[in-house]
């Protein structure tokens, strides 16, 4: 298992991996990732791409835009490892804390930010758009300072 910080050259990457998720990314969006204060990892088994993390560090906070794991190599572990990357890079760069939002819905990835440690601080209403109407962003933050 390994990581790499992406470059525009790997999109291709990116943009299948998302393609997966109930509400993909556009190529603009995720090539709109590349500018400054962005971190792209790449979570690498042998030569496949099985997941990657998107965030933003602005002043002494990192916020985590995308994180998206392969169908196929869900419930492996490989989330909780991208999770891992990514809270060593922040601490490492001095934030104080990450934040990020996620649907209300989404039990798998707010599974993974409690298990992470990620708490709850905030709800945004009718934050998201759905198919039909619109749904809850849930507004979760890990500490660096007390671990
Ligand atoms: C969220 C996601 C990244 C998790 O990746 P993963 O590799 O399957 O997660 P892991 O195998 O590392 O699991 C780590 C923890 O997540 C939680 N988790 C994983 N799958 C879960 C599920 N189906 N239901 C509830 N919690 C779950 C568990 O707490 C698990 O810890 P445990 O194994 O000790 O119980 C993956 O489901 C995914 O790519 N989803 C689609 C993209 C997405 O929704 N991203 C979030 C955008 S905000």
């Amino acid at each position: 298992m390994t990581f790499s910080t992406a470059s525009p050259a790997d999109l291709p990457a990116l943009q299948f991996i998302e393609s997966h998720q109930d509400y993909p990314w556009s190529e603009t969006q995720l090539a709109s990732c590349f500018g400054e204060g962005y971190r792209v990892r790449l979570l690498w088994q042998d030569n496949l791409t099985v997941g990657f993390s998107i965030c933003q560090r602005v002043l002494d906070e990192s916020t985590l835009f995308n994180i998206c794991v392969l169908p196929a190599c869900r419930g492996l572990g490989f989330g909780k490892l991208l999770m891992d990357d990514l809270i060593v890079e922040a601490r490492a760069a001095g934030d104080s804390a990450i934040f990020l939002e996620v649907r209300a819905s989404n039990s798998e990835a707010i599974g993974l930010y409690r298990r992470m440690g990620f708490e709850e601080v905030g709800r945004r209403k009718g934050y998201y758009p759905t198919v039909s109407t619109r749904e809850d962003a849930l507004v979760m933050r890990f500490s660096l300072d007390k671990v």
